[in-house]
């Protein structure tokens, strides 16, 4: 039975560790080739390296960068010539001079010790880095496609920092937005909002700190990177093919909105 992603092109930004290189992998089981981006070129080679046989490659480059996004699809289209799904997971949730370490020391709350270049760093990796990849994306998408961002609970319910709170709402506006103007291109473009996932990104947090969260999911556990994987291949394929401006959060429960 064919894959069902066969002959199609995914690119993948943050494909050199936990939801991305989850994604690659399952949608490269499913017949994609895989353009796997990372700022981290040498984990994203990692990445391809896991993956079975095909004309997949890696991608260096920060997503907040426009040149650096440019080049990245200036490199899909010469060496594939198109590009059927788009995932924009690039991220992180912690920044120098975020004041998290200060916080954590009890100096008081997050947004008080927050720098407001660490403020404007976190949109520009989330926001811009999804806006320039969007951008690049749909203009290689020549038979219409499947665009998914990556927000968080922390968009939707606050449950996170205030820098990536915002980020990650700005994401779901982005998502809304660009699905009014990308219908009529035949190309979807949906959010998935995890909730806490096992990836090495939450093995930073104590889990003392990650427990009361826990406690409050009604699964009572973090999903795995295989669950937002799935979700991902939903919004990719043809499965999906009704659904844009939408987001879907795989969150145990937690967020019931
Ligand atoms: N793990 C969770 O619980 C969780 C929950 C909600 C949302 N998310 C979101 O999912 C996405 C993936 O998270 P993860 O848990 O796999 O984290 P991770 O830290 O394991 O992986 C993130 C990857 O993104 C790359 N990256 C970071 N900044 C980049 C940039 N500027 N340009 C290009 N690549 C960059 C990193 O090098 C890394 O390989 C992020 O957007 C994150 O905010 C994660």
């Amino acid at each position: 039975m064919p894959g069902r992603l066969e002959g199609k092109i995914a690119c993948i930004t943050g494909a050199g560790s936990g939801l991305g290189r989850a994604i690659a992998g399952r949608f490269a089981a499913e017949g994609a080739t895989i353009v796997a981006q990372d700022l981290r070129v040498g984990s994203a080679e990692e990445t391809v390296g896991l993956l079975p046989d095909g004309d997949h490659f890696a991608q260096g480059g920060d997503v907040a960068d426009p040149e650096a996004v440019a080049a990245v699809f200036a490199a899909i289209d010469e060496r594939l010539g198109r590009l059927d799904v788009q995932v924009n997971n690039a991220g992180v949730d912690r920044l120098p001079g975020d004041g998290f370490d200060r916080m954590l020391a009890g100096e008081g709350a997050q947004i008080r010790l927050m720098e407001h270049a660490a403020f404007t760093r976190m949109l520009e990796i989330h926001a811009g880095g999804t806006f320039a990849c969007t951008q690049g994306a749909v203009g290689l998408m020549r038979d219409g496609g499947s665009v998914i961002t990556m927000s968080s609970i922390a968009g939707i319910a606050g449950w996170g920092p205030v820098h990536y709170s915002a980020a990650k709402g700005a994401i779901l506006g982005f998502t809304r937005a660009a699905a009014r103007e990308l219908g009529a291109m035949g190309i979807r473009i949906n959010a998935i909002a995890p909730g806490v996932i096992d990836t090495p990104m939450t093995a930073k947090v104590d889990d003392a700190m990650l427990a009361p969260m826990i406690s409050m999911t009604p699964l009572g556990r973090k999903g795995t990177a295989d669950e937002i994987a799935s979700t991902a291949l939903f919004l990719a394929s043809d499965d999906s093919s009704f659904i844009t401006g939408q987001w879907i959060s795989p969150n145990g429960g937690i967020v019931t909105v």
